[in-house]
């Protein structure tokens, strides 16, 4: 642990809290704790995640099929940074940041097929490679001429993996496929990069990120926060760790398949050996989480707002087959979206019942058990990230 100076406010807040963390590398499931309450509301913590994590990993923003078409552009906020995801006219796949090289408007919005970005507030134009193609009224500004076409929107890492988009803030990220690589033979038969999305995700959750990280890290809570949407067929009995690497984490569950959920037994049969009977959970670290049974993924992605606040983006990747049905079928669609909307919910739930009592004098932090073992790797990796990044400040 390096000694921090009190010449660095932020250092001075935040180092007792990254001891705190750095503490859970030292510990093992029998005397772990959950964490202290105060990594739950620390703006000064927050702040140093949002800096030294955050802003430096790579962040799984969306799935290739938002941009399958030259043109194809879809926007997404990262961290107060607006940024355009778009396939350009070589069908080249880019991020770059969606901020105007004029006075700051947003060049885009939504999403949506375009052959050029033209900036809403003067119309200055943008080619989908990000370069700036006109500016209207400005050909009497010498300096803008002269920089011509090489003033453009910054460009952005962005790395694609089994169907995912990931974003990275940092402009000289390390490469992420390198970090993935071990983690694909867990979950290749579900072949989920042919998988596609119904129904999206994007809404806030009241509660703190790395709250909501934990709930998609164990299967503990499913009895208690699922007991109808999940429990019958993924009971918490059936939670046992895999295997974790330096960037992710995996546990699997047991699938039963009874009542309604006879229906999907098929896309189990089809599977072979461990993956017919149980399903891989994963936790991409820092804030992403892709829940899979054999016809489903729900993928989440956990963007801090505030303290209490999580933006929450992802989507309920389907099966072609299932993608197929739930196309011909509205109200089947209509179901399907439903039943996403509630294990959502529920999951949400967990973060009412932590801020109603963040300040209880009684909020002690309690024993993990096994079937929270992946949380411990999040808090040891959250522990390496802030060091290794309030150390380089
Ligand atoms: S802010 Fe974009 S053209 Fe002026
Ligand atoms: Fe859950």
């Amino acid at each position: 642990m390096t000694q921090m100076t009190n010449q660095n406010p932020e250092a001075g807040e935040v180092a007792p809290l990254i001891a705190k963390l750095a503490g859970y590398l030292e510990q093992d499931i029998g005397t772990a704790r959950a964490l202290p309450m105060e990594m739950y509301t620390s703006k000064a913590l927050l702040d140093a995640e949002r800096e030294h994590v955050l802003k430096r990993e790579w962040l799984c923003v969306g799935r290739l099929e938002q941009v399958e078409a030259p043109g194809d552009y879809f926007t997404v906020e990262l961290l107060g940074e607006p940024v355009v995801v778009v396939r350009d006219r070589e069908g080249v796949l880019r991020a770059m940041s969606a901020v105007c090289r004029h006075r700051y408007y947003s060049v885009v919005e939504g999403a949506g097929n375009a052959k050029v970005f033209s900036c809403p507030y003067h119309k200055w134009g943008y080619g989908l490679d990000g370069c700036l193609r006109g500016a209207p009224h400005m050909d009497a500004v010498e300096e803008l001429r002269k920089r011509g076409q090489s003033d453009r929107l910054p460009q952005l890492p962005l790395e694609t993996w089994l169907g995912f988009i990931f974003v990275n803030l940092d402009p000289d990220a390390e490469p992420l496929l390198p970090r993935l690589a071990d983690a694909e033979p867990h979950w290749s038969a579900l072949g989920v990069e042919e998988w596609r999305v119904s129904p999206w995700v994007d809404e806030e959750w009241p509660g703190n990120w790395k709250l909501a990280m934990e709930t998609a890290l164990e299967g503990y809570h499913v009895n208690g926060l699922h007991p109808e949407t999940f429990a019958s067929f993924m009971p918490s009995r059936g939670t046992a760790f895999e295997a974790t690497s330096e960037q992710w984490t995996l546990f699997r569950m047991e699938t039963v398949f009874k009542g309604e959920f006879e229906v999907y037994r098929p896309f189990a049969d089809r599977l072979t050996g461990k993956d017919q009977t149980t399903v891989p959970q994963f936790g991409f670290f820092p804030n992403c989480a892709v829940s899979c049974t054999q016809f489903n993924a729900i993928w989440l992605t956990f963007l801090p707002i505030d303290v209490d606040r999580t933006r929450v983006i992802g989507g309920n990747l389907v099966h072609p087959d299932l993608y197929k049905a739930l196309e011909a079928d509205a109200a089947l669609r209509d179901s399907n979206a439903a039943s996403i909307d509630r294990v959502n919910s529920e999951d949400a739930s967990a973060m009412v019942g932590l801020q109603r009592n963040a300040a209880s004098a009684h909020a002690e932090p309690g024993l993990l058990c096994e079937m929270e073992r992946c949380l411990l790797y999040f808090y040891r990796y959250l522990a390496q990230r802030l060091e290794d990044g309030v150390r380089g400040a």
